[in-house]
């Protein structure tokens, strides 16, 4: 399998602080790989220079051969990559198949959606993440779960190659995080590439095949989740601040 995501000698800066320092990893297309770290660790300012949220100070990002730095993040989107925030957002006035909807009208939302329609796709994409039953109602009203299954939705709507989704079983209670969990495994067994993150490696431990670590911005490890659970670096990394690890 070739190479989709490509990231060398990543670095972004913020004043004197340095979020991403020198970092570099390859995903391979069809991989499912997890990003963990400490909080603070940088794996959002990843996710953000990935998209096109931040700009870095140094380093290359290619996705799937190309040069992507400094594209705006709706040609990113366009390319293939689509991304979830550790916070939720939604378009809160518009209900969920609009939604969903509006992430259609994107390039390759629009080529996936072509045969059968807006409306038939962004409801088909509902039904895939258990919420077309609530499609008419505004997300105001839904529980935590269901808006990160919304999250999901969203980005699926644009057909994405790459699906990043940052933290999330944030907020969710176990039941919430097992129906997520299972979501998840489906959309990469129906072929998208999947990255991953998040701050207690348990919740990535039997998920995924491959996890990087990362603390203070730098790379620390790469491997099966076991490996990098018993990997000296990653536990002083973990053990120093006291956070929650297995
Ligand atoms: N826009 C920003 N301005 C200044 N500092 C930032 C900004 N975004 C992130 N940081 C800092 O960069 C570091 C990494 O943050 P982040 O990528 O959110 O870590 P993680 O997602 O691993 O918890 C933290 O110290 C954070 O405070
Ligand atoms: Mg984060």
């Amino acid at each position: 399998m070739g190479v989709l995501l490509e990231v060398k000698n990543l670095t972004k800066k913020f004043g004197g602080l340095t979020a991403v320092n020198d970092f570099s990893f390859e995903i391979k297309r069809g991989e499912f790989v997890g990003l963990i770290g400490p909080n603070g660790a940088g794996k959002t300012t990843v996710f953000n220079l990935i998209s096109g949220f931040e700009k870095p100070s140094a380093g290359t990002i290619r996705f799937d051969g190309m040069d992507i730095v400094g594209l705006k993040p709706f040609r990113i989107v366009n390319l293939g990559v689509a991304r979830t925030f550790q916070l939720v957002r939604s378009f809160k006035y518009l209900n969920l198949l609009e939604n969903v909807s509006i992430s259609c009208l994107s390039q390759r939302g629009k080529t996936a959606s072509e045969d059968i329609g807006t409306d038939e796709y962004a409801s088909e994409i509902l039904s895939s993440v258990g919420l077309v039953d609530k499609a008419r109602i505004p997300p105001i009203v839904l529980p935590h779960g269901d808006l990160r299954k919304l999250q999901i939705g969203k980005a699926l709507g644009t057909n994405p190659q790459l699906l990043l989704l940052d933290e999330p079983f944030s907020g969710l209670s176990f039941e919430e995080q097992l129906v997520i969990t299972d979501l998840i495994k489906k959309l990469h067994d129906d072929g998208v590439t999947i990255f991953i993150t998040g701050h207690v490696l348990r919740e990535l431990m039997t998920l995924v095949p491959r996890v990087i670590a990362m603390h203070q911005g730098k790379f620390i490890a790469d491997g099966s989740p076991r490996e990098v659970a018993n990997n000296k670096i990653v536990l002083e990394a973990y053990l120093g601040r006291g956070d929650d690890f297995a």
